[in-house]
């Protein structure tokens, strides 16, 4: 086998190599990270407008926080997508739209926390298999991060200022 093929553009250049390893390509990558960049804009524009209906302020809070964090998260897979050449999607994820026809706030906030699990399944399946070491670090941040946030909402959920309260 030859070394390097020079042609190779020098990000891809040892992707077959990696692909045989076990790591995700190009492609793999690019649509893992579109998957989970439309589905944190959902989570987004569903956390911004539940700022709008929050029956108290410890679900405003928690909605501000997780807006603040999922914005940053899709400016972060961006900023890989971009890496990787990839066009960046301006999709926003169908959950959007699921959670929006849920007009009782804390039922909302129970299908968010749903999703934000199925983001951390998600991340887990991914991380093995990321080569990077920079996208790695910062896959696990996000999944910590969106961790933190779900006990935090399944605290809120049960806590006497939760959904039980009387009106
Ligand atoms: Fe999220």
């Amino acid at each position: 086998m030859p070394d390097d093929e020079p042609s190779s553009p020098v990000c891809y250049a040892n992707e077959a190599d990696a692909i045989y390893m076990g790591y995700a390509g190009r492609d793999e990558l690019i649509a893992a990270l579109t998957e989970l960049l439309e589905a944190e804009r959902a989570g987004d524009r569903i956390a911004h407008a539940s700022t709008k209906d929050a029956p108290d302020t410890g679900y405003g809070d928690l909605m501000r926080a997780v807006r603040g964090d999922e914005a940053h998260w899709c400016a972060m897979l961006a900023r890989y997508l971009k890496r990787l050449d990839a066009t960046v999607s301006t999709r926003c994820g169908a959950f959007h739209q699921k959670a929006m026809a849920i007009a009782d706030p804390w039922e909302r906030l129970a299908f968010l926390n749903r999703g934000q699990q199925w983001v951390v399944r998600k991340l887990e399946t991914l991380m093995p298999r990321v080569r990077d070491d920079g996208l790695y670090a910062d896959l696990r941040k996000m999944r910590d991060s969106h961790r933190v946030n779900i006990t935090m909402a399944e605290m809120l959920l049960n806590s006497p200022d939760g959904p039980s309260t009387p009106a």
